[in-house]
């Protein structure tokens, strides 16, 4: 089987394309990292990228006459590299319909929290102001609504009385580096399929739409990442 090709898109820090990076590393993962293209000049993920010798680009999309633009440009890039899986790690810009569609079931968001609670941004002050007792992190198919596409795996974990929007970050972004390996591996292993809203492991459906914290050590235990 040859290795997926993979185009990741970030916009920032960039742990979770360091995840990935220490995943293909540690033979943990079957993917190639074709590109890292980021919207900000100053991600700090690039520098993780050209560590790795993962060649980079930047569109910052305020050089475009409006986010049509943006995104076709953006399709161009990653295009040229005939990814097999396009990950969105920490990428802060809306992509049109066109981009969507274009790449759709091969397009794969992390977001930092268990959707459908809590799209958008702001998730750990939200999950504060609820006075949930539960959060956690999800990674799903990108589809035209904003962080509603089929969830592949969630990881979970416990909000104290102590906690505050950094710890909570700090919590989920443990959780991240966890989950966007395995799914990002299980797509590779050709072991997912989507019907309707849900996805299958081996076509089966996953206990609770992906898999609890406690089982992610059994799947994937990815190092701590900064
Ligand atoms: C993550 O929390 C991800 O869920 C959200 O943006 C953050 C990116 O973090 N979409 P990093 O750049 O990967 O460190």
């Amino acid at each position: 089987m040859r290795d997926t090709r993979v185009v990741v898109l970030i916009s920032g820090n960039g742990s979770n394309l360091q995840a990935l990076i220490d995943a293909v590393a540690d033979g943990m993962l079957p993917v190639s990292i074709r590109a890292v293209i980021s919207n900000r000049a100053d991600a700090y993920g690039l520098g993780r990228a050209a560590d790795a010798g993962i060649p980079t680009h930047v569109l910052d999309h305020r050089e475009f006459e409006n986010s049509c633009e943006f995104c076709l440009a953006l399709k161009e890039c990653v295009n040229r590299y005939t990814p097999g899986l396009v990950v969105l790690a920490g990428f802060m810009r809306i992509l049109d319909s066109k981009f969507v569609t274009h790449f759709a079931k091969r397009l794969i968001n992390v977001h930092p929290s268990l959707l459908p609670k809590y799209p958008g941004l702001h998730t750990h002050r939200r999950v504060l102001e609820h006075g949930d007792p539960i959060h956690g992190a999800s990674v799903h198919f990108v589809t035209e609504d904003l962080d509603a596409g089929p969830v592949i795996i969630q990881g979970r974990v416990d909000v104290g009385p102590s906690d505050t929007p950094d710890s909570l970050q700090q919590k989920v972004h443990k959780l991240e580096h966890a989950i966007l390996p395995t799914a990002v591996r299980w797509i590779a292993q050709e072991r997912l399929s989507v019907v309707g809203v849900r996805v299958l492991l081996d076509g089966q459906v996953s206990p609770e739409q992906g898999l609890v914290a406690e089982s992610i050590s059994t799947q994937y235990s990815a190092p701590v990442v900064e």
